[in-house]
């Protein structure tokens, strides 16, 4: 029978063995850290069998056990020993199995999580890959289209410019020529002139808006406004155009509810809008603005009398330089309007929509208050 001191003996030099056994493992485990982990799993077998062995042979040393009995021990501790490296080997290669399906999937164009069933850790990694991916080819998609609708706008804008201004050269050589000398042409086109060289100011100056619309440029200095001036606003500056042709103009807000914006981009938006809206109204008939607060948001709605809009065009009317059928015309706009409207609508966190009802469309812009 052990005594208790022999078994405290046998287990402290037990324990010192296998810690030099440890020891010798940890240490080459650091320097193989960057090494498969089939070897370091390799490693982590052999030092468990080498820390049996190690207390065996001190026990040995001890004379606790004969020969007999050490034979025996040591054989079964090797081909246990034996299948316990076998065992962390075959594990070792499901991992590196692993990582290669992985690996594989990774290389593929497009990652996709692999079938194969993957260790947790492995598996974790699968699923964050597959979501940054998607974002990858979310941010690519964005990109694409943006500059798509930037080649789309160049093209349309340099052929818009360059029609006003073949006319404009006409019309300058005419009169520089003396082609045309009743004064009646001559006053018509220096109308014309002026007329095309406002229409050709406010397209520089609309491209340039939403040019820093897309660079983020736009610096917004919001102040308290009152819903009421917005509106009030936005209809005054369209009364004439309202008028001359032929189009109720009406403005309608409870007074006393002010929001956060920058009131000279926010006008800009909802002046695209009204104006937009008397464009495509036949004269006697109605457009009306309404500001209010719905649901803790700010609402305001431009309701025309345009007929509706093309259910195709509806989710394109916001696009750079969409323009409907109509409008795509010597003189008619350039398709930046609503483009920048939204723009505007966006930086200030709210949201613009389009919807038809009624005898036309209402555009709703909603903003947080
Ligand atoms: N109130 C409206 N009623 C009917 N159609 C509209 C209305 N507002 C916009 N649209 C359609 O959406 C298109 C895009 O409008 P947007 O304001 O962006 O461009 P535009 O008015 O043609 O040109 P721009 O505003 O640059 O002078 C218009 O061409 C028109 O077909
Ligand atoms: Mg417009």
């Amino acid at each position: 029978m052990l005594s208790v001191a022999d078994l405290f003996w046998v287990a402290w030099y037990a324990a010192l063995a296998a810690g030099l056994v440890a020891g010798a493992a940890l240490w080459l485990l650091h320097r193989w850290r960057g090494r498969s982990v089939a070897a370091q799993l390799a490693v982590v077998g052999a030092a468990t069998v080498l820390a049996t062995v190690s207390g065996i042979v001190v026990i040995a040393l001890m004379m606790l056990i004969n020969d007999h009995d050490l034979t025996v021990v040591l054989s079964v501790v090797t081909a246990s020993g034996l299948v316990a490296m076998a065992v962390s080997i075959l594990l070792g290669q499901r991992l590196v199995a692993a990582n290669r399906v992985l690996v594989d999937a990774v290389r593929a164009d497009g990652f996709s999580a692999p079938a194969t069933r993957l260790p947790a850790e492995l598996a974790e990694l699968s699923r964050e890959l597959e979501a940054a991916y998607a974002r990858l080819a979310d941010a690519h998609a964005r990109e694409q289209a943006l500059e798509a609708s930037r080649r789309e706008l160049v093209a349309w804008v340099s052929h818009d410019l360059r029609t006003p201004l073949a006319g404009l050269r006409a019309m300058a050589e005419a009169l520089e020529d003396g082609v045309v000398d009743d004064e009646a042409t001559v006053r018509r086109y220096h109308g014309r002139i002026r007329i095309e060289a406002d229409r050709l100011t406010g397209m520089v100056d609309d491209l340039f808006e939403l040019s820093r619309i897309h660079a983020g440029a736009l610096r917004l200095s919001r102040e308290r406004v009152g819903l009421a001036d917005l509106v009030a606003e936005a209809v005054a500056g369209a009364e004439a155009l309202a008028r001359a042709k032929g189009v109720r103009l009406r403005g309608d807000v409870r007074a006393g509810l002010p929001v956060q914006v920058d009131a000279g981009e926010f006008g800009r938006a909802l002046r695209n809008l009204v104006v937009n809206a008397i464009r495509h109204t036949p004269s006697d008939g109605t457009v009306e603005v309404r500001g209010e607060i719905d649901g803790g948001q700010a609402l305001v709605t431009v309701a025309d009398a345009c007929g509706g809009i093309p259910e195709q065009d509806l989710p394109r009317v916001f696009d750079v330089a969409f323009r409907g059928e109509a409008a795509r015309t010597p003189g008619g706009g350039a398709g930046l309007g609503l483009a920048i409207a939204r723009g505007i609508v966006e930086a200030h966190a709210g949201e613009i929509g389009v919807a038809n009802t009624g005898p036309g469309c209402r555009f709703v812009v909603r903003l947080p208050v």
